[in-house]
């Protein structure tokens, strides 16, 4: 039998939905429009493309989303100094520079230079610190989806064993970290294993999941024999092949092993989005308490 789909693009326009309620309620009480600013570098078509998608989601929901472009030739002191500008500016909730950046910038120095109060990616240092202790100030937009797709639909979390392939701190690590959380809600509480390219026997390890997550960036490398029969498989990666976008698992030889599969598009991509709206919201609720 075919797995069930999980339909991350309906989850997140649900979601969607329940951010805009939120942000007109908030915004009819304090009178702030939470206002989230984007900063692109350069003119790479696929960044331009989120950054227009983050905008349009942003006005969809009664947020201000305003995009800062600069060319690709910005010196990394100038980036620095427009972030400290948009650090002290009481007008900006949420801060987020679009990735990748140039070569002859270092992006760790950017995130870095991000208030904290207005990371809404939760990059910062001092963001992943709290996420880690488990007192997060914000959850990190694309685990933060992955979580979300999981207790929306009903899938138990607790005490299974979740396999996560990939340990970036941008998905993987932060993933990882708040499904083994120990946290009175459903999407914690889970006995977490992390491979990444080093790990021995990876398939041996995968088929032991009962929930199995993808974030490796290899178009179709999760094949079925590396998935348990009733597994539960999330799909984090986005790749750009000849024939469109395909996620980081065999969407069609795994539908028939899984139980429940998110397909590439309209998985856990839409969910990453309504994230960072909420995220927007939490930084201007936090700064106009
Ligand atoms: N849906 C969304 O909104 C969203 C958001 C972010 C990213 N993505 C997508 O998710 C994917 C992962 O992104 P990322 O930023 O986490 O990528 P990344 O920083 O390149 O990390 C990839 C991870 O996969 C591991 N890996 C690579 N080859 C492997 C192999 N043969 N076997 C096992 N593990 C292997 C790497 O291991 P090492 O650490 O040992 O190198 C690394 O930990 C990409 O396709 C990206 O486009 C989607």
């Amino acid at each position: 039998m075919p797995a069930q789909l999980l339909d991350g693009k309906r989850i997140a326009e649900a979601l969607r939905l329940e951010t805009a309620a939120e942000v007109s309620a908030w915004s009819a009480k304090s009178g702030v429009v939470p206002h989230l600013t984007v900063v692109l570098v350069g003119e790479e078509a696929a960044s331009a493309v989120y950054v227009r998608n983050k905008r349009i989601a942003c006005e969809k929901a009664g947020i201000r989303g305003s995009v800062l472009t600069l060319p690709a030739t910005v010196p990394q002191t100038e980036l620095l100094e427009l972030i400290a500008r948009l650090n002290t500016d009481p007008d900006v909730h949420g801060i987020l520079v679009q990735l990748p950046l140039p070569k002859h910038v270092d992006p760790q120095a950017i995130l870095d230079a991000v208030a904290p109060l207005k990371d809404v990616d939760c990059f910062h240092p001092e963001n992943v610190g709290l996420l880690s202790q488990g007192r997060p100030r914000f959850l990190p937009c694309t685990p933060a989806g992955v979580q979300q797709i999981l207790m929306r639909s009903s899938i138990p979390v607790a005490g299974k064993h979740v396999v996560v392939v990939g340990r970036s701190e941008i998905v993987g690590k932060p993933l990882a970290l708040m499904l083994m959380q120990k946290q009175p809600v459903d999407g914690a509480n889970a006995t977490v294993t992390v491979c990444h390219s080093r790990t021995e026997g990876l398939a041996q390890v995968t088929r032991t999941a009962d929930i199995l997550v993808a974030a490796i960036g290899l178009p179709d490398f999760v094949k079925a024999e590396m998935v348990q029969p009733g597994a539960v498989v999330i799909d984090v990666g986005i790749n750009r092949v000849e024939k469109g976008l395909v996620g980081d698992v065999d969407f069609a030889a795994v539908s028939h092993v899984a139980a429940a599969i998110t397909p590439v598009p309209g998985g856990v991509g839409p969910m990453t989005i309504a994230m960072l709206l909420q995220n927007t919201l939490r930084a201007a609720r936090g700064l106009h308490p």
